[in-house]
């Protein structure tokens, strides 16, 4: 156990769902003397002050630590991290001294590069679909692949896309069009090289770790529902909900992913000495009662915070303190056996055409239901008003899944915004308030 100062002045990076999750909990902390976040939204800002300053101004931000004497910075999403922000702040002789939750630009690559994530878990026997790298030069690899009749065929942009780099197509000619325009640009840089793989038939789960790259810590785990319409139909979108914990994830299983996966990873991180001391969010398939991974994240998923952080039964500073200097202790986490389930409200049209800035109400009156706030604003008038494509999440943690849908549910309907929509089937396929 590290020596804490007595109290810190907590730093959060970020402006989502995940983001005010983060600043709910460490608010909780006695620990927590003053907490900042950078930029922000009105949800952040009932737990914290926020900051007007962008992820991505590491300048304008490594200066505002310096002025606030801030102890500890925890970065939410993925694109500082993938950017580089964690060796910004540790190159910096003024930053040095301030501790700072997440990987090196080096070790965010696990996201920030499917290519580089793929060739890391071939190196270290860890399973995942079978693949090749293709950039324009070996474009005729792709077409023997294409030609192999391993339908459909998975295209992923090879670097960050916003959660769309992903094509799931069943017919060859299609696939060599996309192909072509993903390697001639069709996502910019990202798509310049591109990892072709064998598409997994299984169902889906998300676990996370907290580690300082030697030692880790289990955070319990979820299901997130990605696509925008019921029955998992339609268009991918960041997520539209979450349950925790996940019925079909038995203790059996979470062996197998420890074993296989997990462990496998921290030595890989060790073995290739990079500087990872974050959350590691591994994106799981399970085929035929084998644990797969689809994809690794450097930071906790959204919606996902939203319903594993209110199942925590402790202090999460410390642990998170303990994982920027590197002196995490291994240990179970005390985490409640109930169930949260997180109901993503978000603005009609998304993820894709959506008009914004229609006053939300009900916030308020929702009783043992969490709002976390993500695409929210407030406007001149002091309204809160919709300001993004998923606009608030909202999670209830209950004795069982069924109750803490329907609750989920109520508080749903009972938000509201002109233009809203949400999933009425969130845990569903998991068994969870079907037949009520
Ligand atoms: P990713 O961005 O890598 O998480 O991929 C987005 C989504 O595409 C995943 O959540 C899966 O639903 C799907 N997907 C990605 N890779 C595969 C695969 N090899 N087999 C089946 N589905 C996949
Ligand atoms: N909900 C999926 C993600 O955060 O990537």
């Amino acid at each position: 156990m590290l020596y804490y100062i007595c109290t810190m002045v907590v730093l959060i990076v970020g402006n989502g769902g995940r983001e005010h999750a983060l600043a709910w909990k460490i608010s909780q902390s006695s620990l927590c003397h003053e907490l900042f976040i950078a930029p922000g939204n009105p949800g952040t800002a009932l737990n914290g002050k926020n900051v007007a300053i962008d992820s991505n101004d590491f300048d304008a931000l490594s200066k505002f630590c310096i002025e606030n004497n801030v102890d500890l910075v925890v970065v939410g999403p993925e694109t500082p991290l993938v950017n580089g922000i964690v060796d910004v702040f540790k190159t910096n002789p003024n930053t040095q001294h301030i501790s700072i939750v997440g990987p090196s630009e080096n070790g965010a690559q696990l996201e920030g590069s499917k290519a580089f994530a793929k060739e890391f878990m071939k190196k270290y026997q860890i399973p995942t679909a079978r693949y090749i790298e293709v950039t324009l030069e070996n474009i005729s690899e792709a077409y023997e692949f294409f030609n192999s009749g391993h339908k459909p065929y998975v295209l992923k942009a090879d670097g960050l896309a916003g959660g769309k780099g992903v094509i799931i197509l069943d017919d060859e000619n299609e696939a060599r069009a996309t192909l072509l325009d993903m390697l001639n640009g069709s996502f910019g840089l990202a798509s310049r090289k591109v990892v072709i793989e064998e598409f997994l038939d299984g169902i889906e789960f998300s676990v996370f770790v907290l580690t300082d790259g030697n030692e880790y810590i289990l955070l319990p785990e979820a299901k997130d529902y990605k696509r925008i319409g019921e029955g998992d139909t339609g268009l991918n979108t960041g997520g539209m909900g979450a349950v925790s914990p996940v019925p079909f994830v038995t203790s059996d299983l979470m062996d197998k992913v420890v074993k296989k996966i997990i462990k496998p990873t921290i030595q890989g991180i060790n073995d290739q000495e990079i500087d990872y001391k974050g959350f590691i969010f591994f994106g799981l398939i399970l085929v035929n009662d084998e644990p797969f991974v689809i994809e690794y994240n450097c930071r906790l998923g959204d919606p996902e915070t939203e319903a594993i952080l209110p199942r925590i039964n402790e202090d999460l500073l410390p642990l998170l303190f303990d994982t920027a200097n590197g002196g995490l202790k291994a240990r179970t986490l005390d985490v409640l056996s109930d169930s949260a389930v997180t109901i993503m409200l978000v603005s009609n049209g998304y993820p894709q055409k959506f008009k914004k800035g229609y006053p939300i109400s009900n916030l308020d009156r929702l009783g043992d239901c969490h709002a976390f706030y993500a695409g929210v604003a407030i406007n001149e008038k002091g309204d809160i008003i919709t300001n993004g494509g998923r606009v608030v999440a909202l999670t209830t943690v209950a004795k069982n899944g069924n109750i803490a849908l329907e609750n989920s549910r109520s508080a749903a309907e009972k938000v509201s915004f002109e233009n809203k929509y949400f999933r009425r089937d969130i845990g569903f396929d998991l068994g969870i308030g079907v037949h009520q």
